[in-house]
């Protein structure tokens, strides 16, 4: 069987650990040659980088690891690159989150003005990824989940058009773990339709092999709880912010009870809810810094002054499978079904050709081929349009260096009250992303 070589893109990201011992697991339909770990904080990597390096020895010594800073070294003869990187990292996030409650929006790191001062953020350092990939090794693939993927995913159609980079997001695979446990199936068993955009879409059918129909029975039980499971099926969305938004899918779905909703859509629907229900001082930014981020690095330390990962805290990151999936569909032809960000092109019928939507595809050695969703409704139609401005607009004004186009964007997003509302935001923003965005006229 052949073998891969593969570099991991945010080496020194939280998610690194969990990703690298999930290849592992999955070694016996995705063997490994090579596995670099790639990042250009050297600190950051170096932990990581050391700690995993015992790891590797111990559970895969038949693998070449390494880690470093070197775009060159990182680049050179891979067959993938996994891709999550952080401009900006947690300290831009928290800035993110918390400049627009001074003005009283709220966000996540994806959604809402924050997120899109990450996207101004994520398109260069994402471009810089896939140059020194088709540089180093023009032959290999990028799976990216660097956020926020719809904006990346725009910026890549735009700006490199032909690059062989995909974008990708666990939320729809993570709502579908809850699904099944709602229905007690297992989630390979299930094949869904869904349209949309990035963290902002909606199922329309939630089906078993054999055919047999079960949004009903989803919608049902949501339409009490949420997507909050009797059963934890996650170990990622599980601090209590994430239990506050499984439950808040409920609301959602009452908007519109034809279709089960992305949990992402409450920052769109309900954003004075949300706004209440923050804790302006202590955001996401808090909770991962004191939580995920300080786990997993204190994890890699005490791996390294033991000496050993025996019994370390480390643990596989299992729904994130799906890259693994999406890696052997491309390696071996496996057509397999999947939801991908893709550029429309008449999958759903009433949408702009050149939006990057989220839809189903069935994905082989030549990538992504959408499956159809017809015609959707007037109100997610509108929903959808104007969000898909917003992306768009941002990375037309990236291009252009343009102020008057990132402001019609801010004030586009059904996030933000007011043109002026958006432009305060806008002006704190660019203040304190002076070394990351490109200057706007
Ligand atoms: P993190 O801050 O722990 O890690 C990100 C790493 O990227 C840092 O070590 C940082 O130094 C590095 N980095 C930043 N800019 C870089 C560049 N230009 N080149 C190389 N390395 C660079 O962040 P995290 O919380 O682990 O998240 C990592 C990424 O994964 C984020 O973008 C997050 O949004 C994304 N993510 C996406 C999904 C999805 O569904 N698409 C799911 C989970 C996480
Ligand atoms: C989900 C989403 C990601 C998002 C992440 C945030 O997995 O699909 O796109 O980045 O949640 O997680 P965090 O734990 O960092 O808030
Ligand atoms: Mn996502």
């Amino acid at each position: 069987m052949e073998k891969f070589s593969v570099v991991i893109a945010g080496g020194g990201s939280t998610f690194t650990p969990g990703i690298v011992m999930m290849l592992l697991d999955n070694a016996d339909r995705f063997p490994l040659r090579k596995l670099k770990l790639y990042d250009n904080d050297k600190e950051r990597q170096e932990v990581l980088g050391k700690a995993l390096e015992i790891l590797m020895k111990e559970q895969a010594p038949e693998v070449e690891f390494s880690y470093t800073i070197d775009p060159k070294e990182a680049f050179a003869d891979i067959d993938f690159c996994m891709a999550h990187i952080r401009v900006g990292k947690y300290e831009m996030r928290e800035k993110d989150e918390k400049i627009p409650l001074k003005h009283g929006v709220a966000g996540q790191e994806t959604c809402g003005p924050g997120g899109l001062a990450y996207g101004m953020r994520s398109i260069t350092g994402m471009l810089e990824l896939i140059d020194y990939m088709e540089k180093y090794s023009p032959d290999a693939w990028m799976l990216n989940y660097s956020n926020p993927a719809a904006i990346v995913a725009e910026a890549c159609r735009i700006l490199r058009p032909d690059s062989k980079v995909l974008n990708i997001c666990d939320m729809p695979v993570g709502t579908l773990r809850r699904m099944s446990q709602i229905i007690n199936k297992n989630p390979k068993d299930l094949d869904v339709s869904y349209f949309g955009l990035n963290h902002f879409g909606w199922w329309t059918s939630v089906k078993d092999k054999s055919g047999k129909e079960y949004i009903d029975e989803i919608k049902e039980y949501v339409s009490q709880n949420g997507y909050l499971t009797q059963v934890e099926v996650d170990t990622q969305h599980t601090d209590p912010s994430w239990q506050e938004t499984h439950k808040k899918a409920k609301d959602l779905l009452a908007v519109d009870p034809r279709f089960l909703p992305n949990t992402y859509l409450k920052y769109y629907l309900y954003p004075d809810y949300v706004y209440e229900n923050m804790d302006c001082t202590y955001t996401r930014a808090n909770e991962v810094m004191d939580g995920r981020e300080k786990q997993v690095f204190d994890e890699a330390r005490k791996i390294i002054k033991k000496g050993t990962a025996k019994n370390s805290g480390f643990h596989i990151d299992a729904h994130a499978s799906f890259i693994v999936d999406l890696a052997c569909a491309i390696a071996f032809n496996t057509h397999e079904r999947m939801i991908m960000i893709v550029e429309n092109n008449g999958a759903i019928a009433n949408f702009p050709d050149d939006a990057m939507v989220e839809v189903p595809c069935i994905v082989g050695s030549d990538g992504p081929e959408a499956i159809c969703q017809g015609n959707i409704p007037m109100f997610e139609q509108a929903l959808m349009f104007q969000q898909v401005t917003v992306e768009k607009l941002l990375v037309e004004a990236y291009i252009e260096k343009s102020y008057q186009k990132l402001w019609q964007s801010f004030t586009l997003s059904k996030t933000i009250p007011s043109a002026k509302v958006a432009k305060d935001i806008l002006d704190d923003l660019i203040e304190a992303n002076r070394d990351y965005w490109p200057e706007l006229q």
